[in-house]
């Protein structure tokens, strides 16, 4: 998303809402240990991550007083293993030689379906780490460990964040890293505290109950700021800057790497205030966009699709995006029938809508029909000869409805009524554009693209915005 993102130092005011949409130069180097080349593409973004390593580093205190035992890079032993470390090009390290820096705080800030979320501060700036326990056979236990992950799983979401962290609106990826054996102390004292502050027992293993075989797989991401759900809609400026900027990233995305993210729901976009909020004037041209001082970003891509570049089979091997002969490009993806998605119901209206996006996506690929049919309330199992590494974009603007409603519920809440009635006014035609009983022959949209071009077309965005540097 940002142009350039230095950590721990703030973008200029003025570029706040523009960064979303335009280049990013190369992202800062981790907080973290020793370079990795990921197996990619159009730029190496792990590989020019080296010049600032090593300069941080946490406590070396692992939990236990069991002295770290240092970690074996024999992957013969552990083929599981090889389609991670294939992809990412690197080999398991101890805690101790990737956490490493005494000023560095840490602090857990999630718990997701097979990852911790930890936030790392030191004067270099912030990373978000993402921690999976990772099934290995070495290590017996993991299997037993409901919250531990197998490889298989996470090679297509690590495949898709290495090409799109080139893209506008996308989260930065800094670095991967397989780790084995016992966590660091500091890692026990922020899983305390998060059980303590949130009040709640931890769905993951007491990083105490870890030995030295148990394995990780760590990546470490820009920060983003909070999910969209933990930021209050309060002004129509805030509400304009979230959607647009989604779309914006989801068209680029799509356009660039036949992207789409199939579960882009509050929790998985998230926002950061980065300048102030300009509101509108009484009397303003069209545009909408680049108000409210908030950056968005698109987060988890755990059950995305996407178009990549194949890994280069040698380092002298010239494959790269710029070659269009598409044995170049291989599909990254999940498939979505091994999930368990189309049977959830929801409560509230905006987790109905979510889960109902599901089963709409599945409907459509299996049949082309936008509406969903009771079958697949009902466990319809049939895709008709589909698979889920096609390309169905119109999967982006059933998201971009979801978000659409999702922040006009918000804004009902937290913001003004005159600022709702104005934001469903000004909605109106573009909703019935989104809307699954429209059909394309009535202008209904048909992938995110489309929906850019609407915005660009009332004024919401300029051109300018979109082409600047
Ligand atoms: N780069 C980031 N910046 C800020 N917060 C982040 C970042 N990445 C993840 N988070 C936080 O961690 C949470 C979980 O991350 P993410 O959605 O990527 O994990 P996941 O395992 O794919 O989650 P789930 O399957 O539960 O949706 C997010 O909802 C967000 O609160
Ligand atoms: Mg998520």
């Amino acid at each position: 998303m940002p142009p350039r993102r230095t950590y721990g130092t703030k973008r200029p005011t003025s570029s706040a809402a523009t960064a979303a949409i335009f280049g990013r130069s190369p992202p800062p180097a981790p907080l973290t240990s020793p370079p990795s080349h990921p197996a990619s593409s159009t730029r190496d973004p792990l590989g020019e991550l080296s010049s600032n390593l090593g300069a941080l580093l946490l406590e070396e205190t692992p939990v236990s007083s069991q002295p770290e035992l240092e970690p074996e890079p024999e992957p013969e032993s552990e083929p599981e293993l090889l389609p991670l470390l294939r992809t990412l090009n690197i080999s398991p390290q101890s805690w101790g030689s990737v956490l490493s820096s005494a000023d560095t705080t840490l602090e857990k800030i999630a718990e997701a379906s097979y990852a911790e979320v930890y936030r790392a501060t030191n004067a270099s700036g912030t990373s978000i780490l993402k921690v999976m326990q990772v099934k290995v056979s070495t290590d017996p236990a993991s299997d037993d460990t409901p919250s531990a992950c197998a490889v298989e799983g996470l090679v297509s979401e690590l495949s898709i964040m290495n090409v799109l962290t080139e893209v506008p609106g996308f989260v930065l990826y800094k670095e991967a890293h397989l780790i084995r054996g016992t966590p660091l102390l500091q890692i026990k004292q922020a899983w305390d505290s998060w059980v303590e502050t949130s009040g709640k027992p931890s769905l993951f293993p007491d990083p105490e109950s870890f030995g030295p075989t148990s394995t990780f797989l760590v990546i470490e991401l820009g920060d983003a700021g909070k999910e969209l759900d933990q930021v209050p809609m309060e002004h129509i400026e805030q509400v304009w800057d979230v959607l647009l900027g989604v779309i914006i990233a989801l068209a680029r995305a799509e356009e660039s790497h036949e992207f789409e993210h199939r579960d882009l729901h509050e929790s998985n976009i998230c926002v950061l205030q980065t300048g102030p909020l300009n509101p509108f004037a009484a009397t303003r041209p069209a545009r909408k966009f680049g108000f409210s001082g908030l950056e968005t970003t698109i987060i988890d891509y755990g059950l995305s699709r996407a178009k990549i570049p194949k890994p280069p089979k040698s380092p002298n091997d010239s494959n790269t995006s710029k070659s269009f002969d598409p044995s170049n490009f291989t599909i990254a993806f999940n498939d979505l029938e091994t999930q368990d998605l189309f049977t959830s119901q929801g409560t509230t209206p905006d987790e109905k809508m979510q889960f109902d996006n599901y089963r709409r996506m599945r409907t459509f690929l299996a049949t082309g029909s936008r509406l969903m049919s009771a079958a697949y309330v009902d466990g319809d199992s049939s895709m008709h000869g589909h698979s889920w590494s096609e390309f169905i974009p119109y999967t982006n603007v059933l998201w971009i409805r979801y978000l659409l409603f999702y922040l006009e519920h918000d804004l009902k809440k937290h913001g003004d009524k005159k600022a709702l009635e104005e934001f469903k006014s000004d909605t109106k035609d573009f909703k019935s554009k989104l809307n699954p009983r429209t059909t394309p022959w009535n202008g209904a949209f048909v992938n995110a693209r489309q929906v850019l071009e609407f915005c660009v077309k009332a004024g919401w965005v300029t051109e300018r915005q979109l082409s600047q540097e």
